[in-house]
């Protein structure tokens, strides 16, 4: 059987008209669709995206588009009501991401509805990938672009073992500009469901790499990061054109009549180009304000060039998109009206979209191509310009584009200087003929051999690769509960005489909270506790390495049992008095004092940090602290109380976001001692943790006991739930 490839982008290759007489469809030849053309003869391609439009308009059913799409694209739509539309794409996407990816804050606007709406999209995308899905094992998927960041991690959750790749193919930009994002972390963590992250160039690794650092306290290798359910590789591939296809569209009929419609423009003047989507990344008005300083420079050379600016429509309900036509309309007028010489004006907009054959006349004609973007992810048409001209031609590029990585014999500029851009024009003119062949040929070669389909072929072999090598699914990770297992659970609780459920309180019942002090129990989840523990049925513990201080403070009101400082003291329901796990012979604080003032250090070289002092431990948190600083003192720390630490009877722990030291012998597992010691039985037992003092009590408890992390990991409980708020609803199911 063929291995299938699941490609998955917020568009469709297919474009779709509307007419009076109904729907027409043709296919759209993309980048996406040249990349994998190679090797779609050895796989099952199937794509998955958004069909362009929202409404079928009575013209077919649903079902038959969906059929059509299927058998005569190998395409499964996912048809968004025109609402999701406006919300997913031209809200969250294209005035969130897009503008905040290529460094431009000014241009964004967040309403949290709009992420709602990415978030559901990005749902849609995975249930429908998923749905395509016949062998996990092998069937690869392949997610496209800043719009389907999500996408990776809500399909990993479902299927842990399933082989994602995911490819950017905007900037990833800086971590002081990534922060603006809401919901920032959600997106890294979606990203992180993927085996392998693609970037076109280096820089936008790194930078992912250090927001991942910083943003989630991970701990990366170069290229690779490591989580407790799989390896996440990051590459960078640098997406190319196709030479062949080009050179081809060169001698095509529709190029042979677009040479006539550039020569009606440029009237035997010389041709500078510049071809761009009408997007406000591309630097349009700053060029054509180098332009116009060209010209003042050299007023002769109005009537010897034209400067011809197709500037493709695009995203037109937004705002700054609307905006920028005029700008640009505005700018050439002015200059237009300087300049003009018997009707042929030195500047010429084409607000229109060219077929690439078209286009490829307007590429050979210019004898100067302007790519000024202010930042792209790479930039398609200066390599395309390049593979045209092969030898001939000056290409001016932004430094700011991704393909000045690659093409250095560019005449590079800084795009926000207009006067570089200026003085780059007038010194193209002035390149010896042999000089441009030689920077050209050079460009031409570098084209040529990174094309579009080494791209596809590259990416799918190193996703094939690695996640068959690096992708261990560890036998002891966590599966999300899915509702058949939680109507089950629930079914069997419900028909018990007796029940014990066991709950860890910190990252289960309540969010880890940047300050300690800021997490009592809300008025929610004390009804659900006083619910809980009110059944008859039920005998409901708390499980906590807090304080015997705080446990009386917040669940004195509860009839629960409660088991405080990790098992130190448990006190059973209807009971005033705790009962010490530990004789006082057994409890030694000889490493206390020396311990605090080790822990002092810490605090006062880790900013946010501070100490927590209990009975019989004491914990150093860094919640509060920058994530990277937190973690690289952590280390240290643990490094310095093991040697401190070596004849003690003390012993380290190391949980989330803390440190703790404590008696030795102690754990939340002896509450199953305190069971045996008071005989009680239990029909079913239910267990809810997160962190690793969680997995002493998995540990302790029978195996047929149910036990259920919060969130995927490696641990004794079986199954996961994702977050505190599921915790919630689920209890709320027992109720
Ligand atoms: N393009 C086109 N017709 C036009 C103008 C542009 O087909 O009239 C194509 C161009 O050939 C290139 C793509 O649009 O392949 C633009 O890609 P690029 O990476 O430069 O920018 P993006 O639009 O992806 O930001
Ligand atoms: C950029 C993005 C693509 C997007 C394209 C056209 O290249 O990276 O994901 O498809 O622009 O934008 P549009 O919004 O028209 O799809």
């Amino acid at each position: 059987m063929q291995k299938k490839i699941i490609v998955a982008a917020n568009r469709l290759p297919i474009e779709i008209i509307k007419t009076d007489e109904g729907l027409h469809f043709k296919k759209s030849p993309g980048g996406l669709v040249t990349a994998l053309s190679s090797i779609s003869k050895e796989f099952d391609l199937q794509w998955v995206g958004w069909p362009g439009i929202s409404d079928l308009d009575d013209f077919m059913t649903e079902a038959d588009f969906k059929d059509k799409l299927k058998n005569e694209f190998q395409s499964t739509p996912i048809l968004l009501s025109k609402s999701l539309v406006n919300r997913y794409y031209f809200g969250f996407s294209n005035t969130v991401l897009w503008p905040l990816l290529h460094y431009l804050p000014n241009h964004c606007e967040f309403e949290e509805k709009d992420y709602l709406a990415y978030k559901k999209v990005n749902e849609l995308f995975a249930e429908t990938i998923i749905e395509q899905i016949t062998d996990p094992e092998n069937d690869l998927i392949w997610i496209h672009d800043y719009q389907l960041m999500l996408v990776p991690n809500i399909i990993r959750e479902k299927i842990p073992n399933a082989k994602i790749g995911f490819f950017l193919h905007t900037p990833f930009c800086s971590i002081e500009i990534f922060k603006i994002i809401p919901h920032r972390e959600e997106l890294l963590n979606g990203l992180l469901g993927a085996n392998l992250i693609g970037f076109h160039t280096y820089e936008y690794l790194r930078q992912f790499r250090d927001t991942i650092k910083h943003l989630l306290g991970k701990e990366c290798d170069v290229d690779k990061v490591h989580l407790g359910t799989h390896s996440v590789k990051f590459g960078v591939y640098p997406v190319g054109v196709d030479v062949k296809q080009i050179t081809d569209s060169l001698n095509s009929e529709a190029a042979k009549n677009s040479v006539k419609q550039v020569n009606r423009i440029t009237k035997g003047r010389k041709l500078i180009l510049g071809v761009d989507r009408l997007d406000y990344t591309k630097g349009i008005s700053k060029r054509i304000k180098g332009y116009e300083k060209f010209l003042d420079k050299n007023p002769r050379f109005a009537s010897q060039f034209v400067f011809v600016q197709i500037a493709v429509p695009s995203r037109v309900k937004i705002q700054s998109y609307k905006n920028l036509r005029d700008e640009i309309e505005e700018l050439a007028f002015e200059i237009n009206e300087k300049y003009e010489d018997e009707n042929n004006p030195p500047i010429h907009l084409l607000f229109k979209s060219f077929d690439f054959e078209e286009l490829s006349a307007f590429y050979k004609q210019a004898e100067i191509m302007l790519v000024t973007p202010v930042r792209d992810g790479m930039n398609l048409v200066a390599k395309e310009y390049v593979a045209v001209q092969k030898d001939k031609g000056v290409l001016i590029l932004s430094e700011f584009a991704g393909s000045a990585g690659e093409l250095g014999e560019a005449l590079l500029v800084n795009p926000f200087n207009t006067d570089e851009i200026a003085n780059a024009l007038e010194k193209a003119l002035n390149i010896f003929t042999w000089e441009k062949s030689r920077r050209m040929r050079s460009m031409y070669q570098k084209v040529s051999l990174n094309d579009i389909h080494y791209w596809g072929e590259s990416f799918i072999s190193d996703l094939t690769d690695f996640s068959s090598k690096e992708f261990h699914i560890a036998e002891s990770t966590t599966i999300l509960i899915n509702k058949a297992q939680i109507d089950e659970l629930v079914k069997q609780v419900k028909e018990s005489n007796k029940t014990l459920i066991v709950l860890d309180y910190d990252g289960t019942l309540v969010e880890l909270a940047s300050s300690i002090e800021s997490v009592k129990p809300d008025n929610e989840l004390l009804d659900i506790l006083n619910n809980l523990s009110n059944h008859p049925n039920y005998d409901l513990a708390i499980a906590t390495g807090r304080s015997q201080e705080n446990c009386d403070e917040w669940f004195n009101s509860l009839n629960i049992i409660t088991s405080c400082e990790h098992g130190l003291k448990i006190k059973w329901k209807g009971e005033t008095e705790w009962y010490q796990m530990l004789d006082n012979s057994e409890i030694d604080l000889s490493w206390h004092e020396p311990i605090k003032e080790l822990l002092n250090k810490f605090c006062r070289r880790t900013p946010g940090s501070l100490i927590e002092e209990k009975e019989s431990s004491l914990a150093w948190h860094y919640r509060q602290s920058d994530k990277e600083l937190g973690k690289i003192q952590a280390k240290e720390l643990v490094s310095n109380l093991s040697e401190m630490l070596a004849n003690k009877t003390a012993e380290v722990l190391q949980g989330k976001k803390v440190v703790e030291v404590r008696i030795q012998g102690l754990n939340k597992g002896n509450l199953i001692k305190r069971i045996n010691q008071l005989e009680k039985k239990y029909d079913s037992i239910l267990i809810i943790g997160d962190d690793i003092t969680d997995e002493d009590m998995f540990n302790s408890f029978p195996e047929t006991a149910f036990k259920i992390r919060v969130s995927q990991g490696i641990s004794k409980a079986k199954y996961h739930l994702n977050k505190v708020s599921d915790v919630r609803w689920f209890l709320t199911k027992l109720i």
